[in-house]
């Protein structure tokens, strides 16, 4: 029999690999390598059980192709693979296996499937319906019959927490890790993730340590030295950006973000009720002639008044709207006293008080829909100004909000 010749991560990709249980979830910090145990644990299955027939899949393509899929094919010997079909993501092995990668979007696209083993990445994100329906699917004749996956962890409410640690199912492991179990990462990585400690401690808990819990109480904290009456003169500072928060019967928010060095300063803010398109556009024409605004990030969900915006001219382009990414960023910002809020932004100021967590909301970390305008457009400049460096070239989308 064909042994791993990869080196393991111990305990934790060991006892993952090696569990005999039916439902097997390694759960853990980012990079500690849960991923990397789905594809050893696939290759295990693969060879040790000929004609074997796998699915592996996570919530989005996207993220199945960046990553496990990726790393499959570092993985996986070429000389044990005898076709590989790339539209189908299909591969084939000599000795009869098969793996195939789907999204896991519809549950009725994996109705007709026959599976001997499941991988999932990323559970948390993944829908209870889906994994619900994959438990029917466990029926090739003579295989494992096993589901396996990785997950950061997520709040009380998941299914994930539901089935693994709350009510465990029967026959079911939950192995844990955290970002430092996994030696193969670079220390500047980690020492990155060390620096979140302090910066961004609800992040660090869950993200690097592994620990599942609800976010609670206000979703900012900043600190009154962070209130700032003075600011560097317009003059001086690097770059100007700003964020757009579109409302009718909700305000309008615009703030202007000044940047010198790794310093960011909101110096000023628009908030009003009933504003149109055309009311924005005077507006925003006015912050223009103040400051030199290279880019003003809005809320995607409008493109037709981002179109609007741009006809007359004004550097307007779709935000990326990832919620919970974009608030551990500027989480992150004010914990390493990197933003600074003139006091005389009278509404950015009462909102970064009044923002909390959703409570209700269980299952999904969301803030609660009021008191957000300004808090939303700066979450839009911060986040998806960190992730383009200002690069205005990026298409506008209608993308929806993903939280
Ligand atoms: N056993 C291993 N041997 C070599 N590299 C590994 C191993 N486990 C993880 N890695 C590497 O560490 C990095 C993070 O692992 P990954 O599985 O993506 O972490 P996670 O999914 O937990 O975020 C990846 O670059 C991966 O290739
Ligand atoms: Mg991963």
């Amino acid at each position: 029999m064909k042994t791993i010749r990869q080196q393991v991560i111990k305990p934790h990709q060991r006892q993952f690999i090696d569990s005999k249980k039916k439902y097997v979830l390694n759960s853990g910090g980012v990079g500690s390598g849960k991923t990397y145990s789905i594809v050893l644990k696939t290759e295990k299955l693969i060879v040790q059980h000929p004609g074997i027939f796998i699915l592996i899949g996570a919530q989005t393509y996207p993220l199945l192709r960046d990553t496990t899929l990726r790393e499959f094919i570092s993985v996986i010997p070429p000389e044990i693979i005898k076709q590989y079909n790339k539209t189908e993501q299909h591969f084939k092995f000599h000795n009869g296996s098969e793996v195939i990668f789907r999204a896991f979007d519809d549950p009725n696209k994996l109705k007709s499937l026959n599976l001997g083993a499941v991988g999932m990445e990323e559970m948390t994100d993944v829908s209870e319906e889906i994994f619900k329906m994959l438990r029917t699917r466990l029926r090739q004749q003579h295989m494992p019959g096993c589901l396996y996956g990785a997950t950061n962890p997520g709040t009380f409410g998941n299914w994930v927490y539901k089935y693994f640690i709350e009510q465990p199912l029967e026959n079911s492991e939950i192995i844990y890790s955290v970002s430092a179990d996994n030696k193969f990462l670079p220390s500047a990585y980690l020492q990155d993730l060390e620096t979140m400690r302090k910066s961004n401690p609800e992040y660090y808990e869950r993200m690097v340590m592994g620990k599942w819990g609800v976010l609670e109480g206000v979703v900012y904290n900043l600190p009154m030295k962070q209130r700032v009456t003075e600011y560097p003169d317009l003059r001086k500072m690097h770059r100007f950006i700003a964020g757009l928060d579109f409302g009718f019967t909700h305000p309008t928010a615009l703030v202007i973000i000044g940047i010198r060095d790794d310093k960011y300063y909101i110096i000023d803010e628009l908030y009003r009720h009933k504003m149109t398109s055309s009311d924005i556009i005077e507006e925003t024409k006015k912050m223009l002639a103040k400051y030199a605004i290279d880019i003003i990030y809005c809320d995607s969900a409008r493109p037709e008044i981002i179109e609007d915006l741009q006809r007359s001219g004004i550097p307007a382009v779709g935000a990326i709207k990832d919620v919970f990414e974009g608030i551990m960023h500027v989480k992150s910002m004010i914990g390493n006293e990197n933003l600074l809020v003139n006091q005389d932004c009278f509404y950015t100021l009462r909102e970064f008080d009044s923002y909390i967590w959703d409570a209700r909301n269980t299952v999904k970390e969301i803030p609660l829909k009021i008191n957000d305008d300004c808090m939303d457009a700066i979450r839009y400049a911060l986040y998806t100004d960190s992730k383009h460096g200002g690069v205005a070239e990026f298409a506008v989308s209608g993308e929806r909000e993903t939280i």
